[in-house]
């Protein structure tokens, strides 16, 4: 079933465009270019029977809870996490609604306060990892309003959350999430622009905008994957490095946390996931020409500040790859591997930008020799604490 790819990461890593596709499909009018999330259920029905819903009368209710909240917290282990952190990027600027993302096993076990008009936001793409569904039962009995963006339908989380949104994903085998990740960024691009809609923050042509550039990612994936050889050559490079730094800001951040976890878990190589603000923090004490620095930096409105960060690294004499805009010279010139994204809206960059940094860690461990669909001591589902 791996249909002719040598892994099932390697077919989940091709089958992103599609994947995305699906997941926003069910939420966007191709033709208005407006979103109204479907058949979310909030009104109580079971898992089994959201399709039968009467789809407007379960939006009105969607858009009940969507306008009664007051903070968003957004709960997940992992890459699922990672995901979670461009949505706390993209709701909070777009919604206008203050958004707090934390990790399911730090927050269960830290009392956290949670306002009665919270929306408790979790992620998990089987549905079954324990630490998010202990969350997600917790929030419940503090009152909080659930929503669960799961793949497996009708797993434990997705029974257990009040509204349902869904990767869509069709089933993920390799152990690494991959289009998971991409598909649930989608889907929180979609939940950002209705919540700020509905809550009257966002112009109608700024929806059209946003919808559109959404609309245009899956294509644009397309333009990425066809790149990949340049992903594998950079690749073949980064055996020799003792270390690799993952940096960039904003959206792009999480994103580098998620680089190095695919290299770490991938290629058992150490790499760091960092905000390259803090750089000067502490970790340029690390930087000389034995480490990589994997830079996330397409163009938005935090580019010059990252490349002003990129500039400071290469001084310290490390080895720079970048991930940047179209055709861009000055990190072209600047980088031993400079891999291109299309031009995007800010909002989707996080869906493009990750492609290159999954196809660097598929190679590399591919090339070491490793089992990239099933790496040493770690599982799918995590459903032990
Ligand atoms: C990393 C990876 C894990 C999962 C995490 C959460 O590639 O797959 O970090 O993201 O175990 O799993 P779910 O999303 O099933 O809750």
């Amino acid at each position: 079933e791996k249909q002719g790819y040598a892994h099932f990461m390697l077919k989940e890593i091709y089958e992103q465009p599609r994947a995305v596709a699906a997941a926003i499909e069910p939420h966007v009018n191709p033709e208005t270019f407006s979103v109204a999330l479907k058949n979310v259920g909030f009104g109580g029905q079971s898992v089994q029977k959201l399709e039968e819903l009467d789809a407007k009368a379960d939006w009105a209710k969607t858009q009940e809870v969507f306008k009664s909240i007051e903070r968003v917290f957004i709960i997940a282990c992992g890459t699922s996490n990672y995901a979670g952190n461009v949505g706390k990027y993209l709701i909070e600027q777009l919604a206008k609604v203050p958004v707090e993302c934390d990790i399911a096993s730090e927050f269960r076990y830290r009392n956290p306060v949670i306002p009665a008009k919270s929306l408790v936001i979790t992620i998990s793409q089987s549905g079954e990892t324990a630490d998010t569904l202990a969350a997600i039962r917790m929030a419940k009995e503090m009152g909080a309003t659930t929503l669960s963006i799961c793949n497996v339908k009708n797993s434990t989380i997705d029974r257990e959350a009040h509204g349902h949104l869904y990767m869509n994903s069709g089933p993920e085998i390799g152990v690494a999430s991959t289009k998971a990740f991409t598909s649930t960024m989608a889907v929180l691009n979609t939940l950002a622009i209705a919540i700020a809609r509905t809550r009257g923050v966002m112009s109608e042509a700024e929806e059209k905008e946003l919808v559109k550039s959404l609309l245009a990612v899956p294509s644009q994936m397309e333009g990425v994957l066809s790149y990949d050889k340049y992903f594998e050559e950079a690749a073949s490079s980064l055996k020799l490095f003792r270390g690799f730094l993952y940096m960039g800001r904003g959206t792009s951040f999480p994103i580098a946390m998620e680089g190095a976890l695919k290299l770490k878990e991938l290629a058992y190589m150490h790499a760091e996931g960092y905000a390259a603000g803090e750089m000067k923090h502490g970790p340029l004490a690390l930087i000389d020409e034995r480490m990589a620095i994997v830079m996330v930096a397409p163009t938005d409105h935090l580019y010059e500040k990252t490349i002003s960060n990129l500039e400071e690294a290469r001084a310290r004499g490390g080895k720079v790859i970048s991930i940047g805009t179209g055709d861009n010279e000055k990190l072209r010139e600047i980088s031993e591997h400079y891999l291109a994204i299309p031009k995007a809206h800010w909002t989707v960059n996080a869906i493009l930008a990750v492609i290159p940094l999954q196809l660097m860690s598929y190679h590399l461990a591919s090339n070491l020799g490793y089992d990239v669909d099933q790496p040493r001591n770690l599982a799918k589902s995590v459903t032990v604490e």
